[in-house]
């Protein structure tokens, strides 16, 4: 049992020190330091500058030296579209929520290469553009850019879907 213990302490050790969570928990700050300046003025603006600028904080993560995205099984972007890989791997964590959590892993893709990725989970914030009950101002600004939407409905603890970083 003591053995056990120690082993997923370490576990979990190693992947909390691993510089992979650390470029993905930048990234998700970057992502979430944008969201809270759009929504200063309400979700509905909100909305409107995370279609300006999630693409382009995601691009600034892509460089020599990691590559990051997104990826989820209910898209609003098409870009973040998952591989068959990721996709697999998002399935394995659909049925975690933040009240029963899986921790982030690093997934070996069958042309060898590693993959970190770590779950994200729906936050009662998150609900103004991803929840059940939109406004209308958000309903109508999904509507525009993103007509093929299926990010909506989510509940709070919901899987929403997966940060990955990969080493170049
Ligand atoms: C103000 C509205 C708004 C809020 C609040 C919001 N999102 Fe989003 N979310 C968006 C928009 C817009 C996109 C698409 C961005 C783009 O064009 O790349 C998006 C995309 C995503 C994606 C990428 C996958 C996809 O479907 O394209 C994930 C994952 C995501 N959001 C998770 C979250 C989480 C977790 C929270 C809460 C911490 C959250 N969102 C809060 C508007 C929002």
């Amino acid at each position: 049992m003591k053995l056990i213990l120690a082993l997923s302490v370490l576990i979990s050790f190693n992947t909390f020190g691993d510089e992979r969570n650390d470029v993905a928990t930048s990234f998700m700050k970057a992502l979430q330091k944008e969201l809270m300046m759009g929504m200063k003025k309400g979700p509905k603006a909100g909305l409107i500058h995370c279609n300006d600028k999630a693409m382009p904080v995601t691009n600034s993560f892509n460089n020599d030296k990691y590559e990051v995205g997104r990826v989820s099984l209910k898209l609003r972007n098409p870009s973040n579209k998952p591989s068959e890989e990721l996709k697999r791997a998002l399935l394995d964590y659909s049925s975690s929520s933040a009240k029963n959590k899986m921790d982030a892993k690093v997934i070996l893709l069958s042309n060898k290469e590693e993959v970190f990725v770590k779950p994200l989970y729906m936050k009662g914030a998150c609900l103004n553009c991803h929840g059940a009950n939109l406004s209308a101002g958000v309903k109508n600004e999904l509507k525009k850019r993103y007509p093929s939407d299926e990010a909506i409905g989510y509940k709070l603890g919901d899987f929403r879907g997966l940060v990955w970083v990969k080493k170049r």
